[in-house]
């Protein structure tokens, strides 16, 4: 289904009168990506975890962009009733919370920046995301998630966790192919972010695996260097999609960013 403004399918978890976390996940995921943290931190925070438009449950737009998703999900905040949330993004989720710092200030509390880069695509990069779009429509989303496998987790979990790299295997399959190609269609028309770190001033955490192959750690070390008075954590063991393969160690670090906030 396609529609010009997205009603967003999400979990929403918590207590209603704690701070609220947004929690917006990568390419090509849903909701799912945060269950560790859902679960890990539902006491303390009103977790909130959409489908991003095309992915999981909800419905794709039929223009995608980083700006149309980062306005989704405040509708999803305007129907929550939420006016300020902390918003945690992975990867894409991060490029999709710079546009969001950048179209709505006053609804962002704090940011968490996940394995995520601020640079745009390079011409190389585009080609991939063109030929990847080609695999998803010729093959489907199968191909597409072991086209994404071996890079999304880090050598220590292919290496020692077959039951997580199979479980996570079947997850990305799961993703719709409409949402695969217009999120990678967004993802080439994305603008370059790096102007955007130096205006954000509120809480910022940065947090990588060391072993993230696809936004390595000196993606992370830049963007802690280019926002004032952020914070860096580097997770030893994880991949690309640290809150999965390390989840503790994420949110703790995630819950250090709830700490800083407070209740204010
Ligand atoms: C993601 O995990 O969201 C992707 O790796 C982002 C990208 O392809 O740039």
């Amino acid at each position: 289904m396609t529609v010009g403004r997205a009603v967003l399918a999400h979990d929403d978890a918590g207590p209603r009168d704690a701070p609220a976390l947004l929690l917006v996940h990568g390419f090509p995921h849903g909701r799912w990506l945060w269950d560790a943290q859902v679960a890990a931190l539902g006491d303390r925070a009103r977790c909130i975890a959409p489908d991003l438009p095309g992915f999981g449950r909800s419905p794709a737009l039929a223009a995608p962009s980083m700006d149309a998703y980062a306005d989704a999900l405040v509708a999803l905040l305007d129907e929550l009733a939420v006016e300020r949330a902390v918003v945690c993004g992975l990867s894409m989720g991060g490029y999709v919370a710079f546009a969001l710092w950048r179209r709505h200030p006053g609804r962002v509390r704090a940011l968490a920046l996940a394995d995520t880069r601020a640079g745009a695509d390079a011409p190389e990069a585009a080609q991939r995301r063109r030929e990847l779009m080609a695999l998803a429509r010729g093959e489907g989303s199968a191909a597409v998630a072991e086209s994404q496998l071996a890079g999304s987790l880090g050598k220590t979990t292919r290496a020692t966790r077959p039951e997580l790299v199979a479980a996570f295997r079947a997850r990305l399959a799961e993703a719709p192919v409409e949402g695969i190609v217009g999120a990678l269609e967004a993802m080439i028309d994305r603008p370059d972010s790096t102007p955007t770190l130096a205006t954000i001033d509120v809480p910022t955490l940065v947090v990588v695996g060391a072993e993230d192959a696809l936004t390595p750690p000196k993606e992370a070390r830049a963007l802690h260097a280019a926002i004032a008075g952020s914070r860096l954590v580097e997770i030893p063991g994880a991949g690309h999609v640290s809150c999965v393969e390390q989840p503790a160690a994420f949110t703790a670090a995630l819950g250090g960013l709830l700490d800083a906030v407070g209740d204010a």
